[in-house]
């Protein structure tokens, strides 16, 4: 039995959706797939290495193994994963792997869990592992679509052109949301007024997005970057590749928790070409409508 699930991409309102500010959120088309066995033991195959279960390489799988066994007693499986979207991108890979290992157990041993129960089971797996979550990245891989987030309204962003280039260091999402909770427990008077901007923000992003008005989409990047990189998010690497952004004329931003991952503009096939030329890990991708998939 094979399941995939998509990545995903914030166009707006990382880290401020955590804590109830509107995001704009999407899948995207790049995939992580999982491949299940039954066999004695535990065993994970993935890009990052073989394993059992452990916690420690293979978190996001191991927790959802747990949380599954809570509910059907299983005593072992092989997992063997794949992946389109880079680990630790920014792009959703551990909601990813998550939602699809979830599926195709869910197959295997005709768990009978529906869709909102995988995403149920994906989000404790989140909170497991990440501590502080807002659910967006399960609920986006399990579902597909682009949402305006807390509401999961659908919007049609089917018009842009997202081009995503991977700075090639690793976001952790736990470190970078931790670091964010800190700050705002130290200057919860500087920091929510900061959520509140971003919520502005993302909103009027939305009224950009619904009109086409992709200049307005390229500004409100670069404001929304802004405000990130003074909540400690930003890096050199991410700092250096809006640099190279800007002097084409574009405006960016991170995607995702940041401190390493993923930068998004907006441009065209030639844009894409020219920053696929300085960065090597750079895609032009499409939204996802489909969610988890069941391949068989
Ligand atoms: C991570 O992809 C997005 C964050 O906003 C965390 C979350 O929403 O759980 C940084």
């Amino acid at each position: 039995m094979i399941c995939s699930a998509p990545g995903k991409v914030f166009l707006f309102g990382e880290h401020a959706v955590v804590y109830g500010r509107h995001a704009v959120v999407s899948a995207i088309n790049l995939r992580t797939f999982v491949k299940i066995e039954r066999h004695p033991d535990f065993v994970i195959e993935s890009p990052i290495g073989t394993t059992g279960l452990d916690a420690i390489t293979h978190p996001y799988v191991t927790e959802a193994i747990h949380l599954i066994q809570e509910i059907h007693p299983i005593k072992g499986c092989r997992f063997h994963i794949t992946s389109e979207i880079p680990v630790s991108s920014g792009l959703g890979s551990s909601a990813a792997v998550t939602v699809a290992v979830i599926g195709a157990t869910n197959e295997e041993f005709n768990i009978g869990l529906g869709r909102d129960e995988i995403y149920e089971l994906a989000r404790k797996v989140e909170k497991r592992v990440q501590g502080i979550a807002s659910g967006t990245d399960p609920f986006v891989s399990t579902f597909g679509g682009a949402y305006q987030i807390p509401e999961r309204e659908k919007i049609d962003i089917k018009g842009l052109n997202i081009i995503i280039i991977y700075t090639g260091q690793e976001s952790n999402t736990k470190k970078m949301v931790e670091k964010v909770a800190e700050l705002r427990n130290r200057f919860p008077d500087i920091i929510e007024p900061i959520f509140d901007a971003i919520d502005q923000i993302s909103l009027r992003g939305i009224q950009a997005i619904k009109t086409g008005d992709l200049d307005e989409i390229n500004f409100l990047f670069g404001m929304n970057q802004g405000l990130l990189k003074s909540i400690g998010v930003s890096s050199e690497s991410i700092d250096a590749i809006i640099t190279d952004v800007e002097r084409h004329g574009k405006r960016g931003k991170l995607t995702g928790a940041g401190g390493g991952g993923s930068v998004i503009t907006l441009g065209s096939k030639e844009d894409y070409k020219m920053l696929k030329s300085l960065y090597p890990d750079t895609f032009l991708v499409s939204l996802e409508n489909e969610g988890l998939k069941i391949h068989g």
